[in-house]
């Protein structure tokens, strides 16, 4: 689960102020622009709400002096635009919580609060990252949208009438309700609304939830976008009778669902009614491993007390309700800066541009690549090298770059430069596309790949040298890998010029074909995935169609697969599948032998695990000569796995005794978690019999 985030502790009355300024700065430039020309938030959601819960934690320690205008007691930071549609019932907030233990810690707190157990259960639904509005609905017919503004007074914004999916413009029956919930673009109407706004010369939105709120705000624009609204609650309108008196949540949601209007119930992370906060804790998480596979952001979960009456007992603050709680999910998104954009050449040629990175932390891994689009993409949304841009992540998809903040662009910051030749071959481009590609299409990169797939460690045939391969591509005769084993004893002595090389080639062919998935998969050239992660997957699916009908969370499973390869892996290998169904059709072995030696062997523990060893410095005696991968293939070979970093599981460090009895980082590390250090010549005589 979520932790919280770490939070830099203010510490004099000059930070606390300059603390309450940079908030202030970024919640002005999300909620105040015109919708159009508005600047970028300039703090990322992730850093906002640690600045945040840093002003909060000083206010604690210092109550007297604390600002009567601290963003702390005000909706929106005090920087939203208040408009003049006063409303009826305040639109509140919701205080945040960032773990399990502070979801229970409120659950604690609201049952003191009643002085009893919550009766009447929680509610769990998505939080929808989307900006807030209050419809009003008068006889069945929508005549004003709201937004939330301070949450006293909102903009009127009825002007976004007819274009929200969720709200429609009548309902079935004709109640006079105010409904309220939160408007957003999901994943497919953002990026239909960026491709409007470029055809129109404006500027693309950074992310969906800045594309709502100015969408929100502009009143004259020349286009219309599609937006969608999901309901989380509603206020009586008029003094109408729409909502019975005590109604719980749930059964509010239930009635304006039935009305025809959507709501968090009608959504794919539905809300769900539960009996203890622990079982709400269940639910977040599901939410959570739900939250990649949904078209639309969602910045966390929201618990509810459902009862009305418990609601009414618990109260309010001066910003949130104490009845609810929203649970932050670690952010997808985040600023940070654009280094450099590197180019790669497809397997069709096509010059794949991806941004390098200041490191940062997205959804509870490190980034730093980036997907960019192409060169057009580029220019459109005008990055320049030293922007500070914003990296968005959505589940299993590569984190790509969604926008520049231009109001943070350094004086000598450059336009991405384009490449003027293919980085790979050095020939001419072809600019008439969008994509960008290299002349000779997939002869750029070709020879390459298959003089890679003949390598000793994928296919191993060997005679198959540059210029035969060259030969065989010019010839037309090979366009894929999967194409080597379709070749026949003619085409082979004319690309080798002998009959006798292109017999010797044929049966060397045929052996290919009859090579383990591990070969197979290796052959394929999948970036990230070299012989030994090939070897790991086959070991692990055992057949290509297990292998291919992973998703990237299933991949994760094969160790050295971590969240950052496994969806390129994933991806990679759908954009391979006709390659892959021609090796098939021709007779490759896509299937993997069980290892008979598994699970034996002096490094297999007692439980029947691999031991894991480390080894480090320089290796002395049988040791000497086989090089960091030769000493990884004997552990693996003797039972055990290898390991990078020393942890509590290590079962040895390998390491060559202390010159001058100073130890290394790792063996000191390895004294300090009792990890046995074993020298190098002592490990060799533990799986003699593993040593080649
Ligand atoms: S309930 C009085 N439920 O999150 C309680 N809010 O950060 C009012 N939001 O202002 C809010 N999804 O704009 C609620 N399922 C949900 C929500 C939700 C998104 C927004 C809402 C609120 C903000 C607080």
């Amino acid at each position: 689960m979520t932790t919280s985030p770490a939070v830099e502790a203010l510490s004099t009355p000059a930070q606390y102020e300059a603390a309450i300024a940079r908030v202030r700065a970024a919640a002005r430039a999300y909620y105040g622009g015109d919708g159009d020309t508005a600047a970028e938030s300039v703090l990322d959601d992730a850093t906002y709400d640690r600045e945040l819960l840093a002003i909060a934690a000083y206010e604690e320690a210092h109550p007297g002096e604390t600002s009567a205008d601290s963003p702390t007691h005000q909706v929106a930071a005090g920087a939203a635009p208040a408009g003049d549609v006063a409303h009826t019932v305040p639109m509140l907030s919701l205080d945040n919580v960032f773990s399990a233990e502070q979801l229970a810690a409120w659950g604690e707190s609201l049952q003191r609060r009643l002085g009893r157990p919550v009766e009447g259960g929680f509610t769990v639904e998505p939080k929808l990252d989307g900006a807030a509005v209050a419809a009003r609905y008068r006889d069945g017919r929508l005549v004003q949208v709201v937004t939330r503004g301070d949450g006293r007074f909102g903009e009127d914004v009825s002007h976004v009438i007819g274009t929200v999916e969720g709200l429609p413009e009548l309902l079935e029956t004709p109640v006079t309700v105010e409904v309220r919930g939160e408007v957003l673009f999901t994943q497919a109407q953002f990026e239909r609304a960026n491709e409007i706004r470029a055809e129109h010369g404006a500027k693309v939105f950074s992310n969906p939830r800045n594309g709502a709120a100015g969408t929100l705000r502009a009143k004259d624009r020349p286009y219309r976008l599609a937006m969608t609204f999901w309901a989380y609650g509603a206020v009586p309108l008029d003094g109408g009778s729409f909502l019975p008196e005590g109604a719980p949540h749930s059964e509010v949601l239930a009635l304006l669902s039935r009305a025809g209007v959507r709501t968090t119930r009608d959504n794919p992370a539905a809300l769900l009614r539960v009996r203890t906060v622990e079982e709400a804790r269940a639910r977040v998480e599901e939410i959570q491993a739900m939250r990649p596979s949904l078209p639309f952001g969602i910045d966390g979960v929201v618990v509810k007390a459902d009862d009305a009456a418990e609601q009414r007992a618990a109260g309010f603050g001066s910003r949130f309700p104490y009845w609810a709680i929203a649970y932050k999910l670690p952010a997808v998104e985040r600023t940070t800066r654009l280094l450099d954009v590197e180019w790669n050449v497809g397997r069709t040629g096509v010059l794949a541009p991806r941004a390098r990175l200041e490191p940062v932390e997205l959804d509870g891994s490190v980034v730093e690549y980036a997907t960019l689009h192409n060169p057009a993409d580029i220019r459109r949304r005008d990055l320049h090298i030293g922007d500070t841009v914003t990296v968005y992540k959505a589940g299993d998809i590569i984190p790509r770059v969604q926008a520049a903040v231009v109001a943070l662009r350094p004086a000598d910051a450059v336009a991405v430069p384009l490449p003027e030749a293919c980085p790979h071959c050095g020939g001419a481009v072809d600019r008439s596309q969008e994509r960008w590609r290299c002349v000779k299409g997939a002869a750029c990169r070709l020879p390459a790949l298959i003089a890679y797939a003949a390598q000793r460690d994928c296919l191993d045939i060997d005679g198959l040298g540059a210029t035969y391969v060259n030969a065989l591509v010019a010839s037309g005769a090979v366009a894929d890998i999967a194409d080597l084993y379709t070749l026949d004893l003619e085409t082979l002595t004319a690309a080798s010029g002998s009959a006798k090389r292109g017999a010797s080639l044929l049966a060397q062919i045929e052996a290919a074909r009859a090579r383990p998935l591990s070969r197979q998969l290796c052959a394929l050239g999948i970036r990230n995935t070299g012989r030994r992660l090939s070897q790991r997957i086959a070991a692990h699916f055992r057949t290509m169609d297990a292998v291919r009908a992973a998703d990237a969370e299933a991949m994760r499973e094969v160790e050295g697969i971590g969240p950052e390869k496994a969806p390129g892996i994933v991806a990679a290998l759908a954009e391979l599948g006709p390659v892959i169904d021609k090796m098939a059709a021709a007779g490759a072995d896509l299937t993997e032998p069980v290892d008979p030696g598994a699970g034996e062997g002096p490094l297999v523990g007692e439980d029947g695990r691999p031991m894991k060893v480390v080894v480090t410095g320089k290796m002395t005696g049988p040791l000497a000569d086989l090089g960091r991968t030769g000493v990884k293939d004997l552990i693996e070979r003797a039972g055990g796995r290898a390991g990078d970093t020393v942890t509590a599981e290590t079962a040895y460090l390998v390491a060559a005794p202390a010159a001058g009895g100073k130890l290394s980082s790792k063996a000191a590390k390895a004294q300090k978690l009792g990890v046995t250090v074993i020298g190098p010549e002592e490990f060799a005589e533990l799986v003699a019999d593993h040593l080649a």
